[in-house]
C-alpha cells in the first residue's frame, strides 16, 4: 500500500488523501506552514497521522531556520503556533508539538546543527513508534473479536490515519491474519466520505471482505443480526473514557448498545487526554458548511439553507465496551485503567 507519509531529510511527502481513491499522488512540504496547510485542508488527516506530520513540521522549521541563519527557537515558536491552529480536536497534534518542544529543551544550548539533528530524530521516533503502537494494538484488539467477526467501522482509522497499519483497521488487519474476520462493514462517513474513499480503499487493496454502506444503514444491518462487533478509532479520549471521534460515531455506539453489540475503541496513548475530565470539555471542530451542501463540486442542497457541520462527536464512556491501546486493554470504568496503561512502557503489555 502507498505510504501515508515519507520524509527524505529535506521534505515531508504526504499522500494526498483528498485525491483517493481515484489518484495516488504526493504533496511535498518543505516548511511548517506547508505542513499546517496540508493538515487544515485534509491532505493528511486522522489523529495519529496529524500528530506525526506536525512533528516533521517542527523539524522542518528548525532545519529551514538553520539553513537561513535565523533563530531556531523563534522558528519553532512560530511553527508551534501555526501548527497548533491547524485543527482543534485531535489531541495527538498537541501531544506531538509538546514532544518536539521537549526534544528542543533536551538538546540544550548546543549548535544549530545538533538541535536540528535532535528534532529530526524525535520526529522519526514519533513516526516509528506510531507504527509499533498500531501493531501492538492490533494484537491486543484481535483477542476481543468474536470468531467469524462481522465488524462495523466508521470513518477511517487505518494506515492512512496513522504512520502505518492503523488503529481500528490495525485491529481488523490482525484479526484477519488470524482468520477471525468474516466481513467488514464500512460506513461511508458523510460529509467527507473517509469510509467510502479511504477505509474501503485500504480494505479492498488488502483483500479483506468489505461491504460499503451509507451511514443510515447501520441500524438496519444490526437489527438483522449482520454485525456482531464495532471498532472505531478516536481523536481524543478523556480521563473518564469518553471518546471523541468522527461525527456519527455516537450514533453507531447508541445503535450497538440497543442491539447488544460490543463497541470497541482502538487508539494509541497519544490520543489520551487525561488532563480533561470528560468529553463535554473538548473543543469540537466545526468545518466549512460547503462540505455539507456540495459533493465533488456539485451542489446538493438549495442556496440559503442553514447548515451545521460539527466534524466530531462525543461517545459517552458508558457505551464503550473496551479501549484498546498499545500497552493493553482498558475496561469500564476506564479511569484507573487509562492511567495504568499510560504509565507502562511500549512493549511491556501482555496480550
Ligand atoms: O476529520 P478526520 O478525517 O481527521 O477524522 C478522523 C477520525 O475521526 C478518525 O476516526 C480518528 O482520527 C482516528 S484515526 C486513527
Amino acid at each position: 500500500m502507498a505510504e501515508t507519509m515519507t520524509f527524505d531529510g529535506e521534505a515531508l511527502h504526504l499522500l494526498d488523501q483528498r485525491a483517493l481513491p481515484t489518484e495516488v499522488r504526493y504533496l511535498a512540504c518543505r516548511t511548517a506552514d506547508e505542513v499546517a496547510r496540508a493538515i487544515k485542508t485534509l491532505v493528511v488527516r486522522g489523529a495519529p497521522a496529524i500528530g506525526v506530520a506536525a512533528a516533521f513540521g517542527m523539524a522542518l522549521a528548525a532545519k529551514r531556520a538553520e539553513e537561513s541563519g535565523g533563530s531556531i527557537d523563534q522558528a519553532l515558536e512560530s511553527a508551534h503556533t501555526i501548527l497548533a491552529a491547524s485543527r482543534p480536536t485531535a489531541v495527538n497534534l498537541f501531544w506531538a508539538l509538546e514532544q518536539m518542544q521537549s526534544a528542543r529543551r533536551a538538546a540544550g544550548g548546543t549548535t544549530g546543527h545538533t538541535i536540528v539533528s535532535a528534532l529530526l530524530a524525535q520526529a522519526r521516533k514519533i513516526h516509528d513508534d506510531d507504527i509499533a503502537s498500531c501493531r501492538a494494538m492490533g494484537e491486543f484488539g484481535a483477542t476481543l473479536f468474536p470468531a467469524r467477526a462481522r465488524v462495523l467501522t466508521h470513518c477511517n482509522a487505518g494506515a492512512l490515519a496513522t504512520a502505518g497499519y492503523g488503529t481500528a483497521l490495525g485491529v481488523i488487519r490482525s484479526a484477519h491474519r488470524q482468520g477471525k474476520i468474516d466481513r467488514v462493514f464500512a460506513d461511508e462517513t458523510r460529509p467527507v466520505l473517509q469510509g467510502a474513499r479511504l477505509t474501503a480503499w485500504e480494505l479492498v487493496n488488502e483483500g479483506i471482505p468489505t461491504t460499503l454502506i451509507t451511514d443510515s444503514m447501520a441500524g438496519f444491518l444490526m437489527s438483522h443480526g449482520e454485525i456482531n462487533c464495532v471498532v472505531v478509532g478516536a481523536d481524543r479520549i478523556a480521563a473518564n473514557g469518553d471518546v471523541i471521534n468522527k461525527i456519527g460515531t455516537y450514533t453507531v455506539a447508541v445503535l450497538a448498545r440497543e442491539h447488544g453489540i460490543p463497541f470497541f475503541v482502538a487508539a494509541p496513548r497519544s490520543t489520551f487526554d487525561l488532563a480533561t475530565a470528560s468529553g463535554a470539555l473538548v473543543t469540537i471542530e466545526e468545518r466549512d458548511p460547503e462540505e455539507v451542501v456540495h459533493w465533488a463540486g456539485v451542489r446538493s442542497a438549495p442556496a440559503g439553507v442553514d447548515v451545521r457541520n460539527p466534524a466530531f462527536d462525543v461517545t459517552p464512556a458508558a457505551l464503550v465496551a473496551a479501549i484498546i491501546c498499545e500497552t493493553g486493554v482498558a475496561r469500564p470504568p476506564f479511569g484507573p485503567d487509562l492511567v495504568r496503561l499510560a504509565r507502562l512502557p511500549l512493549h511491556s503489555g501482555r496480550v
